[in-house]
């Protein structure tokens, strides 16, 4: 059976780990193989994006491969044609599916019909390989990931349900605030805290009490840009600025998947400043996804 990735506990703790060895090995240049020589990755994107369509373009030329861009105005999904046959034509002639989509019902569809690895590349409900970048960032920055406390500020979102899988395969200490009725997935919050310390507060201060990494996103996600003056009046107080990085520990990075809207979520001076590191970030995308398809579609051991 070929296995997917749609969302983090799809991997184990030890897959995780072997994953960011992989990917530190790739970001040095010491990963020599060409896994995907000779294969290709269809990538539909329902959704717009930079890092995510770069990043795994990229990396598939880097390991070998092909990788095809597909927007619903290239590809009859566009016009109605169901997930399921899409898939099982697919997957007769690629060896693997990265999508980024809306409803994560279509991608589990997607994975169901598909006889070659799904990848999500973000669906409403997660955002798996960027979590899983920004924790491969906080081991490049702070160490071991399990042993830092974590801030989710602002929406609850497919970017915090992330880091709630995440708190959960880890068992670190999340704490998210989000105004009343922006709250994350209640099934995920209640898988995580069977093993995770993970509180839901209304208080961005309390927060960031001494957080080692403090996140946040956009205000309005993709397919939510009608309800952006009513999350702008919602989130007025959850804009992660000088002060509230004031009450994160000593040694507290900064991190957000973006893009960034300055001045919403996040002031300059702190994307700007010293505690960001979002461009390492950003760049992780690349590595930990050739680490996944590497392991998925290549046949690499994890
Ligand atoms: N962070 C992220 O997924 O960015 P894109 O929307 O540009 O892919
Ligand atoms: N929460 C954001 C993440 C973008 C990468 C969105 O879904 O639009």
């Amino acid at each position: 059976m070929e296995r997917d990735f749609l969302q983090i506990p799809d991997f184990s703790r030890d897959e995780i780990n072997s994953l960011f060895d992989i990917a530190d090995r790739m970001k040095a240049g010491k990963y020599k193989k060409r896994p995907l020589e000779g294969k290709s990755l269809a990538m539909i994107f329902m959704k717009s994006s930079t890092r995510t369509r770069v990043s795994f373009e990229v990396g598939t030329y880097q390991l070998g491969g092909h990788a095809l861009f597909l927007s619903p105005r290239d590809v009859q999904l566009g016009r109605g044609e169901p997930i399921a046959d899409t898939a099982r034509v697919l997957s007769r002639y690629v060896d693997g599916i990265m999508i980024r989509t809306f409803a994560h019902q279509d991608i589990e569809e997607l994975a169901k019909y598909a006889s070659v690895p799904v990848i999500n590349g973000l669906t409403d409900l997660v955002h798996p390989c960027q979590v899983l970048a920004d924790l491969l960032t906080v081991r490049q920055q702070l160490g071991d990931v399990a042993e830092q406390r974590y801030a989710w500020i602002g929406d609850g979102n497919n970017m915090a349900n992330s880091w709630i899988n995440a708190a959960y395969v880890f068992g670190f200490d999340l704490t998210l605030a989000c105004p009343e009725g922006y709250e994350p997935a209640d099934h995920l919050l209640a898988r995580a805290l069977k093993k995770a310390r993970v509180r839901v507060v209304r208080d961005p201060m309390e927060a960031a009490d001494g957080a080692d990494v403090v996140n946040t996103d956009v205000w309005a996600s993709m397919g939510q840009e009608e309800e952006q003056k009513d999350r702008v009046r919602a989130f007025a107080n959850y804009t992660v600025d000088a002060k509230l990085m004031t009450r994160a520990s000593k040694k507290a990075i900064f991190l957000h998947c973006l893009p960034a809207h300055r001045g919403e979520e996040v002031a300059a001076d702190v994307i700007d400043g010293p505690r960001s590191r979002v461009w390492d970030e950003a760049e992780n995308r690349l590595h930990i996804q050739k680490a996944i398809m590497a392991a998925l579609m290549g046949g690499e051991s994890i």
